[in-house]
């Protein structure tokens, strides 16, 4: 087999939010390209049609529950994948949560809480056990999916935009205190998507026009074409490049 710059053999990958959307197409990706894939999500039974894809298509992969708001089950999963493997090459930080639409000033405080649990706690100590674990065995890569909303707030979604701005500082700040260890760690920011995530915006023809007005392209993402970039990111051949917010929007951050 000849290798590629993106040949992952040998390489073991954790995808939080596997189940649908883009990290179901990340995880199915990142095993087309050889690695051993930790398909994870609340409930490992929703990981599961992402596993058997990915093992009918020949490749490797396990189930695995981890809500990422909840601490305790950060913990479990990196001590689980340490006595399994005894190493993690990728995390691809990709879950989140966005509970709360409406006027910023109004925000709920749970809806606050949890956005900030998901997307700001969750991400950092997913990547700092992710790091130290990554050390161990001389380095590997973390990719966070923020969103062109850390650029530009999502009208009504001010909180969730606001997590989305903090993972591009976490990013950057992890990626210039772990490059010593060889941990690289970049983020996309990618524009609209056809996912469940986004359904309210995407099949409802109104806000779908203005939206698409504003993506030079005219078009929203599909999952792949997101994942095709986290696949970059993690792959050997991104082995240059730490502490990057890659958008993959279409255009709409130049616009
Ligand atoms: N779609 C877009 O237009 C768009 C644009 C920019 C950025 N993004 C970002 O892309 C990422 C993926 O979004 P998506 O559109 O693919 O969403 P999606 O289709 O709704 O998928 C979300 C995934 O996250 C899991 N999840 C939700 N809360 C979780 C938690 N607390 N702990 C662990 N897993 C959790 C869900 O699985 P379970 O329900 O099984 O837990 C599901 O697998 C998010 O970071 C989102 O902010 C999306």
């Amino acid at each position: 087999m000849t290798s590629t710059p993106f040949d992952l053999h040998g390489k073991v990958a954790l995808v939080s939010g596997a189940s649908r959307g883009i990290g179901a197409s990340v995880a199915t990706l990142l095993a087309a390209h050889g690695a051993h894939v930790i398909a994870s999500s609340r409930k490992a039974e929703s990981c599961q049609a992402t596993v058997d894809a990915i093992r009918a298509a020949g490749g490797s992969a396990q189930a695995l529950a981890c809500h990422i708001g909840e601490m305790a089950q950060i913990e479990a999963t990196f001590a689980a994948i340490a006595a399994e493997h005894g190493r993690l090459d990728i995390l691809v930080n990709n879950a989140a949560a966005n509970p709360y639409f409406g006027p910023i000033v109004d925000t709920d405080p749970a809806a606050f809480q949890k956005t900030v649990d998901v997307n700001v706690r969750g991400y950092f100590f997913m990547s700092s056990h992710a790091a130290r674990l990554m050390a161990r065995h001389g380095g590997g890569a973390i990719v966070n999916v923020a969103s062109v909303n850390a650029v530009v707030p999502g009208e009504g979604q001010g909180i969730y935009s606001i997590t989305k701005a903090a993972i591009v500082g976490m990013t950057k700040a992890f990626a210039r205190e772990c490059a010593p260890q060889n941990v690289r760690v970049n983020a996309i920011l990618p524009g609209l998507t056809d996912t469940r995530f986004a359904a309210p915006l995407v099949h409802d023809p109104t806000i779908l026009s203005r939206a698409l007005a504003h993506i030079p392209m005219g078009r929203v993402a599909a999952p792949d074409e997101i994942a095709a970039a986290v696949l970059y990111l993690a792959s050997p051949g991104a082995s240059y490049t730490t502490g990057t917010c890659l958008g993959v929007d279409g255009g709409y951050l130049v616009a």
